[in-house]
């Protein structure tokens, strides 16, 4: 049955208008242009949700918070891959234009919405699952906020794994089997974690067959990462931990 559409509002603003090409469909879709009125401290989800209010009701994508803390509403924005709930259409706009398609590298669902699932999945595959070494019943363990171990992690911890870094490298591109920036980048957090009961095990998944050794650093993934998170230099951490960890077990 076709979706019911959306009560017709007038948008309360006739300023000038931007025009909003956007993904229309699966991977053998087309863009649809729509003009939407431009509003002062416009972002882009934003004008993706007045499209889906008032022209679109059907229009697929998607998001939570809004404010950039549950890392839902990537898409790409002019080519770039972006959060879309922090991005200014001022910053963004090129002639009166946008352009907004489903993040690269993971298959379109529809529209702008598309299929994480290997995102996910990659992301356990390089050991990034929390194992406590103790119980909800233990006392708290007290970790050094200055050791070198809680810093390296820190430096990690905060992502929101909103894909951005994912769909912004070329070695996944190229090569399904790598995990990608993110995962990654969520091991070296654990393997630097002394709460992680399985720091041995997330070593050996992030340093297997389409793990570290896979990335080029040519450091994509940093230059888009919303929250400044630097998965080049987590990769690299890894590949230095993995390293020195074989001449160990080779050491008479
Ligand atoms: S630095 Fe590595 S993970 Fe980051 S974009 Fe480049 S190849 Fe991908
Ligand atoms: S590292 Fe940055 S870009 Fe990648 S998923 Fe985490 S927050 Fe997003
Ligand atoms: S909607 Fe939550 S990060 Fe953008």
């Amino acid at each position: 049955m076709a979706p019911e559409a959306a009560p017709r509002t007038e948008t309360p603003h006739d300023e000038a208008t931007i025009r909003a090409r956007v993904w229309r469909g699966d991977r053998r879709g087309r863009f649809v242009t729509y003009e939407v009125p431009h509003r002062e401290n416009q972002t882009v989800l934003d004008v993706v949700s007045e499209i889906q209010r008032y022209h679109e009701p059907a229009l697929a994508y998607r998001f939570a918070c809004r404010v950039g803390v549950c890392g839902s509403c990537a898409m790409t924005v002019n080519g770039r891959p972006r959060w879309t709930c922090r991005t200014h259409v001022k910053r963004v706009v090129e002639n009166g234009e946008i352009t907004i398609e489903p993040l690269r590298n993971m298959p379109p669902i529809k529209d702008l919405a598309c299929d994480m699932s290997a995102f996910f999945d990659k992301w356990h595959r390089a050991g990034g699952r929390f194992e406590g070494t103790a119980t909800r019943h233990d006392p708290p363990i007290p970790v050094d906020p200055a050791s070198k171990t809680r810093r390296h992690a820190d430096a990690g911890i905060e992502c929101i794994n909103c894909g951005v870094c994912y769909a912004a490298c070329d070695v996944v591109s190229w090569t399904d089997d790598y995990v990608g920036p993110a995962a990654l980048n969520r091991a070296w957090t654990l393997v630097n974690d002394e709460r992680h009961a399985d720091r041995r095990g997330t070593l050996d998944k992030a340093t297997a067959q389409g793990g570290c050794s896979s990335c080029h650093a040519q450091g994509n993934c940093t230059t888009h990462c919303p929250i400044g998170i630097s998965p080049t230099r987590s990769i690299a951490g890894l590949k230095r931990m993995s390293l020195l960890d074989l001449l160990n077990r080779r050491a008479p």
